[in-house]
């Protein structure tokens, strides 16, 4: 199923194309589009390329470490978060030794994510990701050192068959996608004050 973003402006396909399903098909990902994603996360930008991420990945084939990992997820995620042939819990690490894990590392590690997804998307791969996890049961169950944090977990896989999910979650992966417009989140030099640019040759001159 598609659901490509219905845009103002036009973006790259691969953009357009992304999106977060809950319908897994159960074929297993190919270990070379697999590592292709961890490459593309290798090759995000982060402060001080100080790369302050760690990726524990699981496969639906190792049947003990995968029931383990989608037992720390929450609420409707149970439902459909098995599905998926690889789960990734992301996890932040410090940007240098000896310092505590903040806010750079935080976004380093989403940035890392979104650079995954994209390249997912490229590949014909879907990411879903997921902060309804419990994260210390995670901890707990890959023994992560005491300076690092479990941030979010996410599924890989290609495109399933909606009609397989429960009721609930199939409504929810047919209705449309939505986005607030640009002018709710792109200002100009005052706050909450839409940036205005010039938008034909003509304004230019
Ligand atoms: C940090 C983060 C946490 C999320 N947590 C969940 C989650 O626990 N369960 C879920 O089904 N989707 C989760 N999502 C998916 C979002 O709901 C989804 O990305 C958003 O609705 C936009 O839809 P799209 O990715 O299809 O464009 C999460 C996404 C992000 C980035």
């Amino acid at each position: 199923m598609h659901k490509p973003a219905e845009t103002t402006h036009p973006i790259h396909d691969i953009l357009t194309h992304r999106w977060s399903p809950r319908a897994f098909a159960n074929t297993p990902v190919e270990p070379e589009k697999l590592l292709a994603l961890f490459e593309a996360a290798r090759w995000s930008a982060s402060g001080g390329n100080s790369q302050p991420w760690a990726f524990i990945v699981v496969a639906q084939s190792d049947a003990d470490s995968f029931e383990k990992l989608v037992d720390t997820t929450m609420g409707f995620n149970k439902v459909w978060a098995k599905n998926a042939p690889v789960l990734v819990l992301a996890v932040a690490k410090p940007g240098r030794p000896g310092t505590p894990v903040g806010k750079w590392s935080y976004y380093d590690v989403g940035q890392a994510v979104a650079h995954l997804s994209v390249q997912a998307s490229a590949l014909g791969l879907y990411v879903h990701q997921m902060a309804g996890f419990d994260g210390e049961k995670a901890r707990a169950l890959f023994s992560l050192p005491a300076d690092t944090e479990p941030m979010t977990l996410f599924a890989i896989g290609y495109y399933g068959n909606a009609d397989e999910l429960p009721e609930e979650l199939r409504t929810r992966e047919l209705q449309p996608r939505t986005r607030k417009p640009l002018t709710e989140f792109v200002f100009g030099p005052h706050w909450d004050v839409p940036l205005q640019l010039a938008q034909t040759e003509t304004d230019l001159i």
